[in-house]
């Protein structure tokens, strides 16, 4: 038998040697690929089956539809996909004790390290223990602030008047179709890197021309995703070793994310030696007074570029979405705006007057009820456990609480839990009344409650409001089913085009 010499020297034999690498590798990981689909189907039961072979996209248009079909047929509200290893529930007492009573039980956990940590490294939304108690002691010394409310309603209040207003002003009398996805998504970057960075990209400003970082960011959210809906970490942390396709794509992704943060900083450490402190109240000039490392600090930027961008923008395109299906809620605003404002102004309102609008912040409210944007949250159990509702979950589980399916329940809303009724959050006096938080958990509760919540309502009510008021929006594809993007945050497949035209009521 001949022996296979290979000849390092030549040229011709190293591409030879490397295509001989690429394709026992190649056939490894084909082998591997093979054995997990041999392996994971042990559990041969019906929803295990329908999520491997993608057959419950026949009945559903998402997969969180389908999730919530099961969960509301179960009499506990929970679920358990064995080839996931994952228990899904929509039970608010579960709820409760997983993100509070019992919250040091359930953290993130390393398997989430390991999804998210490419993208996310040690950023709040990825870490636990001390690293999570100092960015949330800094953020919410920042977030919590009174004085930070005024500032943050002033740079909202400017990009409205000044960018937003005139963008879609333009439109109404080209006619074009119009993104509002889009358009909310280069907001509310706008806003976040102004208000969290001190730094104003001007995403709304640039002729809405793509923009490279945007598409980077929104693939490496997507395929960081991606990666907790393979039934093993073995196939995406092979494809990472090798540099194969999505993990490719997502280190590229992940490289351009790195280069857009490393520049927020660079910009800021040169600002601020030319700026007195205290005319920097801004999140990233807090943490950078206590943090050296420039590595820990891109983890908290793009942390809070995830937080502020695409949440916002997720909650103002839903909520168009639904006006659009339901005029009489937009009629409604419109006249609560008329008595708190008065009819014939066109002033911006004031923040004491956006207080006083109680059914557009129930609006807002059942926006996320039915189209939350954090459609589900994951973490894994310490040490083995029973929740409430007697489910058992042993260590290493991963428990998901699920917002969007419970929104949907009707054993928490009534039967009419599929109708888009903000009266629901209203006391017979007309004033907004919150819900219990876990059954109702949009903004997570307990110990991890989001820090931007009361930012994030106040910049979807006065965005939705300064619109509502000037123009009317017709969508452009009216009848079309919200079919979602796979993704950290609910996004919409293929956007949100509507038709604008400005309204004809004098003022
Ligand atoms: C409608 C908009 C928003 C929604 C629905 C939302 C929802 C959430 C949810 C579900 C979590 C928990 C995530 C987890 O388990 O890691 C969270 C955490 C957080 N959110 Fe928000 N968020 C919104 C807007 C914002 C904004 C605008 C900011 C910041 C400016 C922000 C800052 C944070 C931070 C810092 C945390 C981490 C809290 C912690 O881990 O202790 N959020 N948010």
């Amino acid at each position: 038998m001949e022996l296979l010499v290979v000849d390092f020297s030549s040229y011709g034999a190293v591409v030879a040697y490397s295509f001989y690498s690429f394709t026992v590798f190649f056939s490894l990981f084909s082998i591997i690929l093979y054995l997990l689909r041999l392996t994971k189907p042990l559990c041969n039961c019906d929803t295990c089956r329908a999520y491997l072979h993608s057959t419950w996209a026949s009945d559903f248009p998402n997969l969180c539809d389908w999730y919530t079909h099961l969960i509301s047929n179960s009499p506990t509200a929970t679920i358990h996909i064995h080839v996931l290893n994952n228990t899904i529930t929509a039970n608010p007492d579960n709820v409760e004790y997983m993100v509070k009573t019992n919250f040091d039980n359930f953290p993130k956990g390393k398997p989430f390290r390991s999804i998210l940590g490419d993208l996310l490294g040690d950023g709040i939304f990825n870490v636990d223990g001390e690293g999570w108690r100092f960015q949330r002691k800094m953020a919410s010394l920042e977030l919590g602030s009174v004085s930070i409310r005024s500032f943050a309603f002033d740079i909202i209040a400017s990009e409205i008047r000044t960018r937003l207003l005139p963008l879609l002003a333009d439109k109404t009398t080209s006619g074009a179709v119009m993104d509002m996805q889009d358009v909310f998504r280069r907001f509310s970057f706008d806003n976040i890197c102004r208000f969290s960075f001190g730094l104003d990209p001007g995403c709304l400003e640039m002729s809405l021309s793509d923009s490279n970082f945007a598409a980077a960011f929104d693939l490496a959210t997507r395929l960081s995703a991606q990666r907790a809906m393979t039934p093993s970490p073995l196939v995406w942390k092979i494809k990472r070793a090798f540099n194969l396709g999505s993990e490719k794509d997502l280190s590229e992704a992940i490289k351009l994310v790195n280069t857009v943060a490393e520049e927020v900083i660079k910009q800021k450490r040169s600002r601020s030696r030319a700026l007195p402190p205290d005319t920097q109240n801004d999140l990233l000039s807090r943490f950078m007074h206590s943090v050296d490392d420039d590595r820990y600090l891109r983890d908290i930027v793009v942390s809070f570029m995830l937080a502020g961008r695409d949440t916002v923008a997720s909650v103002l395109t839903a909520f168009f979405h639904l006006i659009m299906i339901n005029p009489h809620v937009e009629k409604r605003i419109r006249s609560e705006s008329d008595r708190v404002l008065g009819s014939s102004s066109s002033e911006p309102a004031t923040f004491e007057q956006m207080r006083e609008m109680h059914y557009l912040q129930a609006s807002i409210y059942e926006t996320m009820r039915l189209l939350p944007p954090v459609q589900f949250d994951s973490k894994f159990v310490l040490t083995d456990d029973v929740l409430p509702d007697g489910t058992f979950v042993s260590k290493g589980t991963r428990v998901t609480y699920h917002p969007y399916a419970m929104g949907r329940m009707e054993s928490i809303w009534g039967p009419d839990a599929m109708r888009f009724r903000p009266e629901r959050w209203l006391q017979s006096d007309g004033v907004f009344k919150p819900a219990n938080p876990f059954k109702y958990p949009v903004f997570h509760a307990g110990p991890r409650i989001c820090l931007g919540k009361e930012l994030a309502v106040m910049t979807s009510k006065s965005v939705a409001l300064a619109l509502i008021r000037r123009f009317s929006f017709r969508a452009a594809e009216p009848g079309k089913r919200a079919v979602f993007a796979p993704g950290l945050t609910t996004t919409f497949r293929g956007g949100l085009p509507v038709r604008i035209s400005e309204r004809t009521v004098p003022w």
